[in-house]
């Protein structure tokens, strides 16, 4: 058998996560993360290396590391890399890679573009308008019904480009903030119907995940994000405080709907002679319409997800390496993926003040890491940390994440919640996280 070397695109529990599991394939012989973190070269049983100089945007830089370090995959985990055109430029360099060519992950990187592509293909989504400048926007907000809508940019956001408007005045204040997104993000932007049920309540959103090679397809697993900072979903809009997998709420028949959008999205863009290969996330929302429920898009991520990703890949019995390859060589329809049946919960470690200012944590030691990896059933995958001496340092917004499988989500919470309670930031306390992760899955197992 042929011996691989990987690389990940990534700096941050996603990628570590990926790397870990990459190693653990028989056909892996080593690996690299560019830029990779400290944590994740801990405890790895074969060679992990890291670049962390590197941004996941300098195609040229990795092109060159890739060749010198005779890599022969690497999972472009990283939208902006996507984005940056890194896939079509490993590509032509003769490297396999996972993930989709800077043109089809325009499905990500461009929201504009994705419901225009969604109009013309069917797929079920909000009513959309989309604007170039702010007045416009503001104008037919103004002549609009005083409804709750959602104003989202169009570019890469990190996750923090979307708002949510009960009234018109929200929506003119959240259309008045697209100009100060990171990276001219909301240059363009989207004014959207909020889908809400029949009663007014909001809907419920999921995720899935699947693996393609633009022809064929197959769903690797789905998760349920948890994106506002704080519990009950109050707070700032992040990266993701946590998530667990596999949702409740995505039952059978939620599945075949989800289902039914990759088919229709995956055939889509082969038809329009834009093949998508690689990973392919939906953001679903579970709606009650008439009496019945529907899942309308509400975005696709050209990528795994984070942190699902680190809720997803553990469960995964069917050798990554093998699933990867699979959807670059056009073979996805013959792989089967075989996950485990356990529920995972991840719990997001963060530095007190994120997605603001957290510069006071910044290189602080942080402790308890290693009594939290001892709980039973926990694993834990490094973000913001440096690693210096066998010590552990604070050095950026998401930290950290618990990951703890269970039986279900009541036993997965618990091992999570009891991980994270041994760790401790000098001079500051408890690293901030939500103490919710799971709640609607809660709810509907304690209901029962
Ligand atoms: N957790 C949301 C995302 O990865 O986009």
């Amino acid at each position: 058998m042929r011996k691989e070397r990987i690389a990940v695109i990534d700096g941050g529990g996603r990628g570590h996560v990926l790397l870990s599991k990459y190693l653990k394939s028989n056909h892996v012989e080593s690996g690299i993360a560019i830029p990779g973190n400290d944590f994740m070269k801990i405890g790895q049983t074969k060679p992990a290396e890291t670049f962390q100089n590197v941004a996941t945007t300098d195609v040229n830089s990795i092109i060159s590391i890739c060749q010198d370090r005779k890599v022969t995959f690497v999972d472009v985990a990283q939208d902006n890399a996507v984005r940056a055109g890194l896939v079509d430029a490993l590509r032509k360099a003769g490297i396999r890679a996972l993930g989709p060519t800077a043109e089809a992950g325009k499905i990500e990187w461009d929201k504009v573009h994705a419901r225009i592509f969604g109009e013309r293909n069917a797929l079920p989504q909000p009513e959309f308008k989309w604007f170039l400048s702010e007045e416009a926007g503001i104008d037919e907000v103004m002549k609009g019904a005083d409804e709750p809508r959602f104003i989202k940019a169009a570019g890469l956001c990190e996750g923090k480009g979307s708002f949510g408007a009960e009234t018109r005045d929200e929506a003119v204040a959240a259309i008045k903030k697209m100009k100060y997104l990171k990276d001219n993000a909301g240059r363009k932007y989207l004014v959207e119907k909020w889908l809400r049920n029949d009663d007014g309540s909001n809907g419920e959103e999921f995720s899935s995940h699947a693996v393609t090679d633009g022809n064929g397809w197959k769903v690797i697993g789905l998760a349920q994000d948890h994106k506002k900072s704080l519990d009950h979903d109050r707070g700032e809009m992040t990266g993701g405080m946590g998530c667990v997998s596999p949702p409740l709420v995505a039952d059978g028949k939620i599945k075949l709907y989800a289902n039914d959008i990759f088919k229709r999205a995956i055939f889509g863009m082969g038809l329009e002679s834009n093949p998508y290969t690689g990973i392919l996330y939906l953001s679903g929302m579970v709606v009650k319409r008439g009496g019945a429920k529907k899942v309308y898009v509400i975005e696709f991520n050209a990528r795994w997800g984070d942190p699902e990703a680190q809720a997803i890949v553990p469960g995964i019995k069917t050798d990554l390496f093998e699933i990867g390859c699979s959807a670059v060589s056009g073979r996805t329809s013959s792989i089967d993926i075989v996950a485990d049946c356990r529920t995972r919960v991840v719990v997001a470690g963060v530095s007190p003040g994120y997605p603001g200012n957290y510069d006071v944590v910044r290189g602080r030691r942080i402790h308890g890491l290693e009594d939290a990896q001892r709980v039973n059933g926990v694993e834990l995958y490094g973000a913001g940390l440096k690693v210096e001496d066998s010590k552990y340092y604070a050095n950026g917004g998401r930290l950290f994440y618990v990951v703890a499988e269970g039986s279900d989500v009541i036993m997965a919470r618990e091992r999570a919640y009891a991980a994270i309670s041994h760790v401790f930031i000098d001079g500051i306390g408890r690293p901030h996280y939500r103490t919710d992760i799971g709640w609607r899955d809660m709810e509907r197992l304690l209901r029962e």
